[in-house]
């Protein structure tokens, strides 16, 4: 941290320093540094065909992030982490809700050190109680052949109270707010990739997810929670969350049901009986 008379300067990636030390994971090779991206998830879906197997796309700004059900990712410049995953598994198309779980493993384990940290089933991590980071995960097929996937994380570093609407200063927060410290992006990025890398060649060699879907259960806000679980019409059922499957879906015993089913569809929400959580 630098101080500058009383103000304090906010941590920048150091995108050659980053590159050197990512340089033996499989997953950041290469890593590239965008100056400015609408989004780094439609900037990598673009040119899939020219981009390799574990090129990660970070942007300094991101002007028009993406989030999940069609929602806006706004966040301002150089206060946060908005970065891409290309990949290009042999995995089938019902296996991207493990990359998912994969993914927020691998985050929670990296924002341990930021606070109590928690994964809301499928993409949120929170970090005691707020979210700070979330997912988005798209692919492109031809035909029924999955040509690639790009895993999008968004990770709130060094945003203050005014950066967040009244609407979201109540579910969201930064790592900077929560921890009363401002938080250096290329460590954490560091920290996420070497996570990520470690347990996608583990699953990718053994084919057992087992080991995240473990992390995803211990660190689960929601399992054994009486939730509400909407639908894309806004219409909500109640329901207690009984575990995360071996698929990587959420299991839920709907009020009035004899046994847990799973979760299907992403495109259902889930949130606490008053609020977000
Ligand atoms: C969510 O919580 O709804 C998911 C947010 C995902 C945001 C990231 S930022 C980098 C990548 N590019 C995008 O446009 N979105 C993802």
């Amino acid at each position: 941290m630098e101080e500058e008379g009383c103000r304090l300067t906010i941590p920048m990636v150091h995108p050659s320093r980053l590159s050197q030390e990512t340089s033996g994971l499989r997953i950041g090779q290469p890593l590239l540094t965008l100056e400015s991206v609408p989004s780094t998830n439609t900037y990598a879906l673009d040119r899939l065909p020219s981009l390799d197997h574990g090129t990660v796309l970070l942007a300094l700004n991101q002007s028009k992030g993406k989030g999940r059900l069609g929602r806006e990712w706004r966040v301002p410049p150089g206060k946060s982490i908005s970065l891409s995953i290309v990949l290009k598994p042999t995995i089938q198309p019902d296996q991207l809700t493990l990359l998912t779980q994969l993914t927020a493993a691998a985050l929670c384990r990296s924002l341990k050190s930021y606070g109590d940290s928690k994964i809301k089933w499928p993409n949120d991590i929170l970090v005691d109680g707020k979210k700070v980071a979330g997912i988005l995960i798209e692919s492109h097929f031809e035909q029924t052949s999955l040509q690639g996937v790009v895993v999008g994380v968004g990770i709130n570093t060094n945003l203050v109270l005014e950066d967040f609407s009244d609407e979201l200063v109540e579910k969201a927060s930064s790592l900077r707010l929560l921890s009363g410290q401002l938080i250096d992006p290329s460590a954490l990025i560091l920290s996420f990739l070497s996570q990520f890398n470690a347990l996608y060649e583990e699953w990718m060699t053994t084919n057992d997810p087992s080991p995240f879907i473990h992390i995803c259960r211990k660190d689960s806000i929601l399992i054994n929670k009486e939730v509400r679980v909407y639908s894309p019409d806004g219409a909500y059922k109640e329901a207690r969350v009984t575990d995360i499957n071996a698929s990587g879906e959420l299991m839920v015993q709907y009020n009035g049901q004899q046994s847990p089913e799973p979760l299907r569809t992403l495109d259902f929400s889930v949130r606490g009986k008053n609020g977000y959580i």
